[in-house]
């Protein structure tokens, strides 16, 4: 039996083969979504600029499907650099992020020539420095900025208050040192934001080249494209919980298409580009949540029911603790495999630990639940793998199906 395009049938086998708590990713949906993606891109050419972000959904399995299906990698931290190398991606096809990037994987990213570090640590810049001294080669490197919308604090170096032309002329003073990227992370965001983070850093960009003949070749916009089958709780919703621990009562709007925002980003960006005078300048993006989000399942077993005061528990064998963290701040279409026509109730779903927060979510509407029943969350290949953790229990398995 289909529902929504799940074959829940299928699914429930799925969970008794392997057992449960269970990740069920989507080869058909993966390799859906990035050339959904690279069509979104290529009437400007920028097909080959997405640089899937490592983080998201560090699953080798998914990660090879992606780079076959022509996905860069942009990668944080020196296991991900090193997981990129091990799985065969061309060094010219990472792009290094991060706040901290040890000096032993900056030496690897020098030594294998990746297509482009990052800078985002005053640090980075004395240690690339050396190993440019010592390899005799030019760094290609890019520099991460902070526009006025979009995540702020330890990130980047603001265009506001001057500190990236300062941090740019350093960098372009330094011989060993190409400065060839300029790159912004803004966090999930709306095409509104994306516009106004451009706009703020292509006018630095032209700045750059008229005052400082600093030649950009590509903006990297990041990720944050919002991802299908999957929704962040608004402030008051998650007051609401937070105050009355029931979900909010109205109905809330759907969240804007992600793959509509890339395609709006990348005209404007295009157009932007033409008006500035700074024709050739590339799109970058590193899409995590809009590739990934919504070609993965997480399926649950109900180990126990209780009743206490008005609420429905329905207990199942994996939390938000164990395996879906990103439910603390975000909210998923949640089923029940066995239908059972027209019998409907709310429940909490909690997990199996100690922890009163280990619940995946309050109130939500199931066809009637007993115990055994396969509960599949939705939208799961976003986050859920790499904050799992093994409070008590294990790991949920991770297989490779077709939802
Ligand atoms: C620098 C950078 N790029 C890309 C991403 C991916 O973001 P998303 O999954 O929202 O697309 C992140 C997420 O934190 C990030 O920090």
């Amino acid at each position: 039996m289909k529902k929504e395009g799940y074959d829940c049938a299928r699914l429930a086998e799925a969970a008794a083969e392997h057992g449960t708590p269970l990740q069920v990713a989507s080869r058909r949906k993966l390799e859906g979504n990035l050339a959904l993606a690279r069509e979104t891109l290529r009437p400007f050419g920028w097909q080959d600029n997405i640089f899937y972000s490592y983080k998201t959904n560090p699953v080798p399995e998914v990660l090879k499907i992606l780079h076959q299906g022509g996905a860069g990698a942009e990668v944080i931290s020196e296991r991900e650099l090193d997981l990129a190398l091990s799985l065969g991606v061309p060094p010219d096809r990472i792009v290094f992020n991060g706040i901290y990037k040890s000096p032993t994987a900056l030496g690897t990213a020098v030594e294998r020539g990746i297509r482009c570090v990052n800078i985002d640590a005053p640090q980075e810049l004395e240690i690339l420095s050396a190993l440019a001294g010592k390899t005799g080669r030019r760094v290609p490197v890019g520099l991460r900025v902070r526009p006025s919308v979009g995540w702020q604090g330890q990130f980047g170096f603001p265009i506001g208050d001057g500190s990236a032309r300062g941090m740019a002329r350093r960098i372009s003073a330094d011989k060993g040192l190409d400065l060839g990227v300029i790159h912004f992370h803004l966090g999930t965001s709306d095409f509104k934001a994306y516009r106004r983070a451009m706009d703020e850093t292509l006018g630095f960009i032209r700045e750059l080249k008229q005052n400082m003949d600093i030649g950009i070749k590509a903006l990297d916009i990041g990720g944050g494209f919002p991802g299908r089958d999957m929704r962040m709780l608004a402030l008051w919703e998650q007051a609401w919980l937070r105050f009355f621990d029931r979900p909010w009562p109205f109905k809330m709007p759907a969240p804007d298409d992600g793959f509509k925002v890339l395609g709006e980003t990348a005209d404007h960006f295009s157009r932007a580009v033409k008006k500035r005078g700074l024709e050739g300048l590339e799109l970058w993006c590193e899409p995590g949540r809009l590739i990934t989000g919504d070609a993965q399942v997480l399926l649950v077993r109900v180990v126990a029911l209780r009743r206490s005061g008005n609420v429905n528990y329905a207990i199942v064998d994996g939390g938000r603790v164990g395996a879906a963290a990103p439910l603390a701040g975000e909210t998923r279409r949640i089923r029940n495999l066995t239908s059972r026509p027209g019998q409907y109730a709310r429940y909490d779903l909690v997990g199996p630990t100690c922890m009163p927060w280990d619940r995946l979510a309050a109130g939500v509407s199931l066809n009637k639940v007993e115990i055994g029943d396969i509960i599949c969350i939705e939208g799961a290949g976003a986050y859920f793998v790499p904050l799992e953790t093994e409070f008590s229990f294990n790991r949920p398995t991770f297989i490779l199906g077709n939802l």
